[in-house]
């Protein structure tokens, strides 16, 4: 689903990834994890091609994304579901709307059915007229989930998925993360934080100073 070979990202002067080879295959669940400022993010900006590589190869799917022709970018991203921090809800624009927003963008049918099915999977079909400044963060979290869902997209990249909520609520939104990887969809989930995998059974990809430490499990 995913291949990276040998790819290598500078900023300006800073390299921040270095020769950096995996593959993930279809219907995985991997944590990638590493230090603050070790290029989590980076990784997962380079698969959604918010950010291009300097060297070597990147493949999502059937797209080699790093020949990707500019027309071809929204094909690549409708493949792929993201649960980043800087994608925020939109506060004037209720939960329903914030989930439809993709699918009225591509002028797709049958869009009320869609949303409410992916709010229902993430337990707040009742919350589907409300505005995200009256949900709980572990509420917001989860539109945020139903919004990366509502297109059925083969891939979902989660960057610190329960950062700002309490152990608890971090919990179910974990479990529901696992829940939609176990309906067949690819996860990656970047995060700093061990607790979230440390009983896992699952691949673990650690990168420090830019180089790939590739685990099997903890
Ligand atoms: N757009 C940018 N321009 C310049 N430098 C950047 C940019 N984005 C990130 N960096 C730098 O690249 C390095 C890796 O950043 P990145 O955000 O990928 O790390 P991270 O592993 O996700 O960290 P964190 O755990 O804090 O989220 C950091 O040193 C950061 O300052
Ligand atoms: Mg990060």
């Amino acid at each position: 689903m995913v291949i990276f070979k040998n790819v290598v990202k500078y900023y300006e002067n800073l390299k921040v990834l270095r020769d950096i080879s995996f593959q993930i295959n279809r219907g995985e669940l991997v944590y990638i994890t590493g230090p603050t400022g070790s290029g989590k993010t980076t990784l997962l900006k380079l698969i959604y091609l918010a950010e291009k590589p300097d060297q070597g190869e990147i493949i999502v799917g059937d797209f080699k994304v790093t020949n990707l022709k500019a027309s071809q970018i929204p094909y690549l991203r409708r493949k792929i579901g993201v649960i980043f921090q800087d994608f925020k809800l939109i506060q004037n624009m209720t939960v329903f709307d914030n989930v439809a927003i993709s699918l009225i963008i591509r002028k797709e049918k049958d869009i009320k059915n869609q949303v409410l099915e992916a709010l229902k999977k993430v337990h707040l079909r009742h919350k589907a007229d409300c505005y995200p400044k009256i949900l709980s963060g572990g509420e917001q979290q989860r539109v945020v989930i139903a919004r990366a869902i509502v297109s059925k997209p083969e891939l979902i990249l989660a960057d610190e998925p329960t950062a700002n909520l309490d152990p608890n609520t971090a919990t179910a939104i974990m479990q529901l993360i696992n829940e939609i990887n176990l309906q067949g969809t690819t996860v990656i989930i970047a995060t700093h934080y061990r607790e979230l995998f440390r009983n896992t059974w699952r691949r673990i990809i650690r990168i420090d100073e830019g180089n790939l430490i590739e685990k099997a499990a903890q």
